[in-house]
Order: structure tokens, then sequence, then C-alpha cells
């Protein structure tokens, strides 16, 4: 966990606020008035006098481990991959033209909530955006993923990759999270590449199965690499920041691909920049998601960056993570993005299986990793229907610390 001031200072807010799962001490403060400040801030109004808003989004409560009336869902690689109404629109524009449309990339953005009826809305761009609107050469090649031109593996290459200034490089940002958040009832999402991540792609020049060069860049060349996590930290703070000052409502960090290291490792060379990232942005009261696939090893190294939710891959069971990362840190997952090709009465037990794992507290139902292509966008749209069915409390039973025991609910963990 960060021993920053700012965390500090929330948590000092925390001993006033509601009580907080039971007795546990308080990790993620509900800090009205912060939030109230960062409302006002996004809307662009200094004024703290304002009169309370309404309540925070069910999304947002659920990251902070609020009681909730019901589970929240959304799903990585919700927009674009497998929507008819984002293929037909692809005929026309590439990946980064739509990314660079505000008004093209909020539509893209709203089409999983009006077709999948999902509780969140996740910025439509690609983790790639920032690092092309620094000068990265790229292009995102279809079915295959980023491919960069000039790979960056010296000092001398490492010179070219310069800071982002988002209001000048990126604007398209803030403005797609701006019109999407203005015309949905749902928060947006707004999300950067890891420092892992985004350096394996620059390192290797494209997707690898192994990052072996990255790896052997940490290894051999730590200072090199380090001055590399620095600036992509300083990318991921410029572009988080602007989204949420247009509106965010919770920030993910994607660090994919960090299950390719160990523990150690990350602690040592990966978890430091991320955490920069993360208490940089802990002063705009929004919720932050780290996330990454086989990272089981890795759960509470990644939680020490100070998010406030971390995102589980399917490999690792949603009690497993629970035990691992104690009760003041919200879980987002895990259903195997496969099992959404399987038939109903197969896939529906392993929905449930996911939601009561998750116990219905400090739980956001997520895939374990993006949705495949070649899903069926009827089938999101039975699982968002059956979780808000299922997960549904009455008022008055949300308040209890902690639903151990809910009836008419099998609970095979805890
Ligand atoms: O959730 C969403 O759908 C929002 C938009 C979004 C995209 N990329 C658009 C995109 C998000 C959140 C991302 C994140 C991203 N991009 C990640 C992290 C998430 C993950 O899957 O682990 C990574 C690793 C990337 C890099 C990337 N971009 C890859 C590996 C690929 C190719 C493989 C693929 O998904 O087809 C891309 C291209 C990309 N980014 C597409 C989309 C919709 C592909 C479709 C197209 O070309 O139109």
């Amino acid at each position: 966990m960060s021993g920053s001031p700012e965390r500090a200072d929330l948590h000092a807010r925390q001993v006033s606020a509601p009580a907080h799962q039971g007795s546990a001490p308080a990790r993620q403060p509900s800090a009205p008035a912060r939030q109230a400040g960062a409302r006002a801030l996004r809307a662009g109004s200094a004024d703290s006098d304002a009169a309370p808003a309404a309540a925070e989004p069910l999304l947002v409560r659920a990251l902070r481990g609020e009681p909730v009336e019901r589970v929240p869902v959304w799903f990585m690689r919700q927009a674009g991959r497998c929507l008819p109404e984002y293929r037909a629109l692809r005929r026309s524009s590439t990946l980064l033209q739509i990314c660079r449309a505000p008004e093209l990339a909020a539509e893209v953005t709203a089409q999983p909530v009006r077709r999948l009826g999902v509780d969140a809305a996740i910025l439509f761009s690609d983790i790639t955006v920032p690092l092309a609107a620094v000068g990265v050469a790229l292009e995102i090649v279809p079915g295959v993923g980023p491919v960069i031109e000039r790979p960056i593996r010296s000092e001398a290459d490492l010179a070219r990759l310069r800071s982002l200034h988002a209001e000048a490089d990126a604007p398209y940002l803030a403005e797609a999270v701006a019109l999407a958040a203005a015309s949905l009832e749902v928060p947006v999402i707004g999300f950067a590449g890891g420092p892992f991540t985004l350096a394996s792609y620059l390192i290797e020049g494209g997707p690898s199965k192994t990052h072996a060069l990255t790896r052997r860049m940490m290894y051999a060349q730590p200072e090199l690499w380090l001055r590399l996590l620095d600036r992509l930290a300083q990318i991921a703070i410029a572009s988080l920041t602007s989204q949420v000052q247009a509106g965010a409502a919770a920030v993910q960090v994607f660090e994919s691909w960090a299950g390719a290291l160990d523990p150690d490792t990350y602690r040592l060379l990966v978890l430091p920049a991320t955490e920069r990232i993360f208490d940089a942005i802990a002063g705009l009261g929004v919720p932050r998601i780290i996330f990454g696939v086989g990272t089981g090893e890795l759960l509470t190294a990644m939680a020490d960056t100070g998010a406030e939710a971390v995102g589980i891959d399917w490999h690792v069971p949603l009690s497993r993570a629970r035990a691992r990362l104690g009760p003041d840190v919200a879980v987002q997952g895990n259903l195997d993005p496969a099992a959404c090709l399987a038939p109903w009465e197969a896939l529906r037990p392993r929905v449930d299986a996911v939601l009561d794992g998750g116990g219905g507290r400090g739980h956001v139902f997520n895939l374990g990793h993006g949705v495949l292509p070649e899903t069926d966008p009827q089938t999101l749209r039975r699982i968002v229907e059956h979780i808000h069915e299922r997960s549904q409390r009455p008022a008055a039973d949300a308040a209890p610390a902690r639903p151990d025991a809910h009836p008419g609910r099998e609970r095979e963990d805890d």
C-alpha cells in the first residue's frame, strides 16, 4: 500500500465516514467531500458549496466496497470486437480514426450499453493511442494487435519517446469521454495501458508470447528499463487525468501481460512506476482498478499500487483472490470468456459460481479477460439480465456488513 500523504489524508477522512465492511480497517474511503470536489472539477466548477449530488453510480459504490442493491456488470472489450454495429462502422474507418474522432468514439462507447444493458461504459480507445499521440509510429493490425515501426531497445531509442500533454496531443480522449458521459446514464470508465504491457509492445515491436526481449532488458539494463517505465507512467498519468477531468467515473489500468513476471521482479521493476500512476490520480476521487492476465501470484503486489479494485482473470477463483487480497480491496471478474461460447445451460452455472464467489459485496462482475470476437452479443445480454435478477437484494438487505449467507444462494467457498 502506498504511504503517500494523499492516502494518509484519505484514511483520516474515513474515520468520520460511515462504517465500511464491519470493523475492518477502511482502505477505501467514501470521502464525500473529495468526491463532490472531483465532480465539481469535472463539471468545470470549483463550487464546493453545491448541494450534495445524487448517490454515486452502482459501479463506483461496488468498487469502493460499499453495500449495493445488486452486483454491477460490464465486460472488458465490450465495445468493438463482437458488436455488429461496431463492425459496420469499421468498414469505413480504421480503429485509430475512430479513436481520434470524439463523436465516433463516444458512439462506440455507448453501443454496448444500449445493446447489452451493462452498468458501465468503457471509453472506446486503445492502450496504444497515447503512444501514437506522442509520435510513436504504430499500426494496429486487425487480429494481430499493435505493431511498432521502430522498437525501443536502447538509450537513443528511448530519447525519441516524449511526454504526453493530453490537451495538446490527444484532446479527443477527453472529448470522447465528455460526450459519452453526457449521453449515458451509466458511468464511463477511463483507462490506460500498464507500464509493463506498453513497454512490452514498444520493446518487442508488437505482440509477443514470451516477452523475452522485454524481460532481457529488465534484467540486463534495469536503468534503461526504469527510465522507460518512468516515461510510460507520465504518459498514463496525463491520459488518465484528462479522462477523469472530462467525466470518467472510474479508471482501469490494463496491465494485461504482467503475468509474464515473477512477483519479485514485478515488485522491484514494475510496481514503483505503477504506484506512481495510482498515487498521482488518487486525489481525483475516482476508484482505480488494475487488471492483468495470469497474475494470481501478483495479486497482492498489484493491490499494493493502492488500487481500490483488482481485476481477476479466470485462473484464480474469486474466493481465493479475496483470501489473498483481504476484505478491503474489491474484486472484478472473472468468468472465463470462452464460457460465453457455450450454450446457456452450461454457461449459467459458471455465471452463478462467479457471482457466489464474489459474495455480493465489493464485487463487479466481469469476464476474466476480454470478450472473444466470436461471442454472440445476445449471450452477453442474457448474462447481464441474469446477474441483475439473481443478485438483486431489497434495499434494507443491502446494509449488513457482509452477505455471507444469502437465502437461496449456495456458497461453495469461504
Ligand atoms: O473494452 C473495449 O472494447 C474498449 C476499447 C479497447 C480497445 N482496446 C479497442 C480495440 C480497450 C479497453 C482496449 C485495451 C487493449 N488494447 C488491451 C488491454 C485489454 C486486453 O485485451 O488485455 C490490449 C492488450 C490492447 C492492445 C490491442 N489492441 C490488441 C492486442 C489488439 C488486437 C487484438 C484484438 O483485440 O483484436 C488491439 C486492437 C483493438 N483494440 C481492437 C479493438 C476493438 C480490434 C478490432 C479492430 O481492429 O477494430
